[in-house]
């Protein structure tokens, strides 16, 4: 018998059934609320009490710091998986044969062609635009170049869909950072793995061959795995309701890459960085920025730290710290903002405030450091954000639409002016 959730409301009561999901976590299911009410609603301005969907994709518990793609623990996965695998698994569900590897490999590399008159709307950015608006701007065009990938109904119509985005996704990237820098606009190769083209075509000088180092690869495909997906964020969720109207799958991702711009979700990388060398600049003195980050009339927050979901170690913020010293260590970089990270953060969990609200480190608060490790400009962090986070979005915007869910149009509470009369302007 499932368990059931009753309500009292205007003298009446309601039982609402109540969903368990796999991991044991319980929903009450209000789908029937307004009807059986006679028009009552929930709200829940931000949405933190309220789930949008049942998902099979990402379980994250933030209590405890737990973070699983399909099944599988994040910490598994940034070990010993690579990233196309990841990719496959979040997608797809299962983790690839080594066949199943290879044809996916092989049909991404070849869509990974991108309509050189991309380049024309390329041009037509200022070098000072910022990479997540041109982005954002050429992935919504790509619909225009392939029109097939709207109207897709069948499994087979999204695959290619799918595959077509997955490979020139990374052209895009490596475009959009190479034009800030004034380099030509070239491509990788298909005898290359996906991470390996992705830093030959961001890296590669025109007038030399770019030698792969095995320590960036790495460290990018361990950033990428961490990034891929987390359940419903802010920009998933983007994603998901704008593929509910049956938006095609590139425009449904433009709306997703608007949303992880933004300084509170995945713009917070380059904002910590920012927030780094201005501590830096300022002499290094933490404390001061603690006091801004904690006084209610200072806008500042400490970039890279709370989590809507995590009230305990974000488990991505772990890895990344540890593969931060790493990779430093490996490339014989000395990062002073490291050590102002690190003294922050110490602090941080030592401070009542900060204890009190359960804040932590998140994702955010490392990645930049390896990102400029790697010569990646400051800028485009959140390109590189948007690149692991691309399977997941497609993952979520497959589900709902395999799903058949319905298109997304939450309700609200007017708190606006009754019904009044129109007063002509002579008399107003
Ligand atoms: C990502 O959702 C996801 O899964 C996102 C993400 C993903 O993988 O998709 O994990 C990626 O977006 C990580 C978050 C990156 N953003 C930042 O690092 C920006 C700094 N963090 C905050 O702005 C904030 O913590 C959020 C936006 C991340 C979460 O905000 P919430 O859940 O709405 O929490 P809140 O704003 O209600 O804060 C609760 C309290 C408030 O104080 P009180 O009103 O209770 O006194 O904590 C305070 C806040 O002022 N607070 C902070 C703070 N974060 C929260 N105070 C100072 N510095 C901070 N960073």
């Amino acid at each position: 018998m499932s368990e059931k959730a009753t309500l009292a409301i205007n003298g009446k009561s309601y039982e609402f059934p109540v969903v368990k999901g796999t991991e044991d976590e319980l929903g009450i299911d209000i789908s029937s609320l307004r009807t059986s009410t006679d028009g009552v609603i929930t709200l829940d301005p931000g949405f933190k009490n309220t789930g949008s969907c049942e998902s099979a994709i990402t379980f994250l518990d933030g209590e405890k710091g737990i973070l699983h793609y399909r099944g599988y623990g994040i910490e598994e996965l940034a070990e010993k998986a690579d990233f196309l695998e990841v990719v496959y698994l979040l997608i797809f569900g299962e983790l690839p044969t080594e066949s199943e590897l290879e044809k996916f490999h092989y049909d991404i590399q070849h869509q990974s062609i991108v309509d050189e008159d991309v380049k024309k709307i390329l041009d037509a950015f200022p070098k000072s635009a910022h990479p997540m608006g041109v982005l954002c701007s050429l992935t919504s065009a790509l619909t225009a170049f392939n029109p097939t990938s709207v109207d897709v109904r069948s499994e087979e119509a999204m695959y290619k869909s799918i595959v077509k985005i997955l490979g020139k996704f990374p052209v895009l990237v490596a475009w959009t950072m190479r034009k800030k820098m004034g380099l030509p606009l070239n491509y990788g190769s298909t005898s290359l793995g996906y991470v390996e083209n992705v830093l030959q075509m961001m890296f590669r000088q025109p007038n030399e061959e770019y030698t792969l180092n095995p320590i960036v690869v790495e460290a990018l495909d361990k950033l990428l795995i961490l990034h891929a997906d987390h359940e419903q964020n802010c920009s998933t969720s983007t994603v998901r309701i704008a593929g509910s109207s049956h938006a095609g799958l590139f425009v449904s991702l433009a709306s997703g890459i608007s949303a992880l711009w933004g300084p509170l979700h995945g713009g917070a990388n380059q904002a910590v960085i920012e927030m780094l060398e201005a501590i830096k600049a300022d002499g290094g003195d933490t404390k001061k920025f603690m006091a801004k980050a904690k006084d209610k009339n200072d806008p500042f927050r400490l970039m890279g730290f709370g989590h809507r979901v995590y009230k305990n170690f974000d488990p991505r913020a772990k890895i990344i710290k540890k593969a931060a010293d790493e990779v430093l260590a490996d490339l014989g970089i000395e990062d002073p903002i490291l050590e102002i990270a690190k003294g922050l953060e110490k602090e941080a969990l030592e401070d009542p405030y900060f204890v009190e609200r359960k804040l932590y480190p998140n994702v955010d608060f490392y990645s930049g450091i390896i990102y400029r490790a790697l010569g990646i400009p400051t800028e485009m962090f959140t390109v590189m954000f948007a690149l692991g986070r691309l399977p997941g979005w497609i993952a979520q915007w497959r589900e709902m639409r395999l799903n058949k869910e319905p298109i997304g149009r939450p309700r609200q509470i007017y708190i606006g002016k009754t019904l009044r009369p129109f007063i002509p302007v002579e008399k107003r």
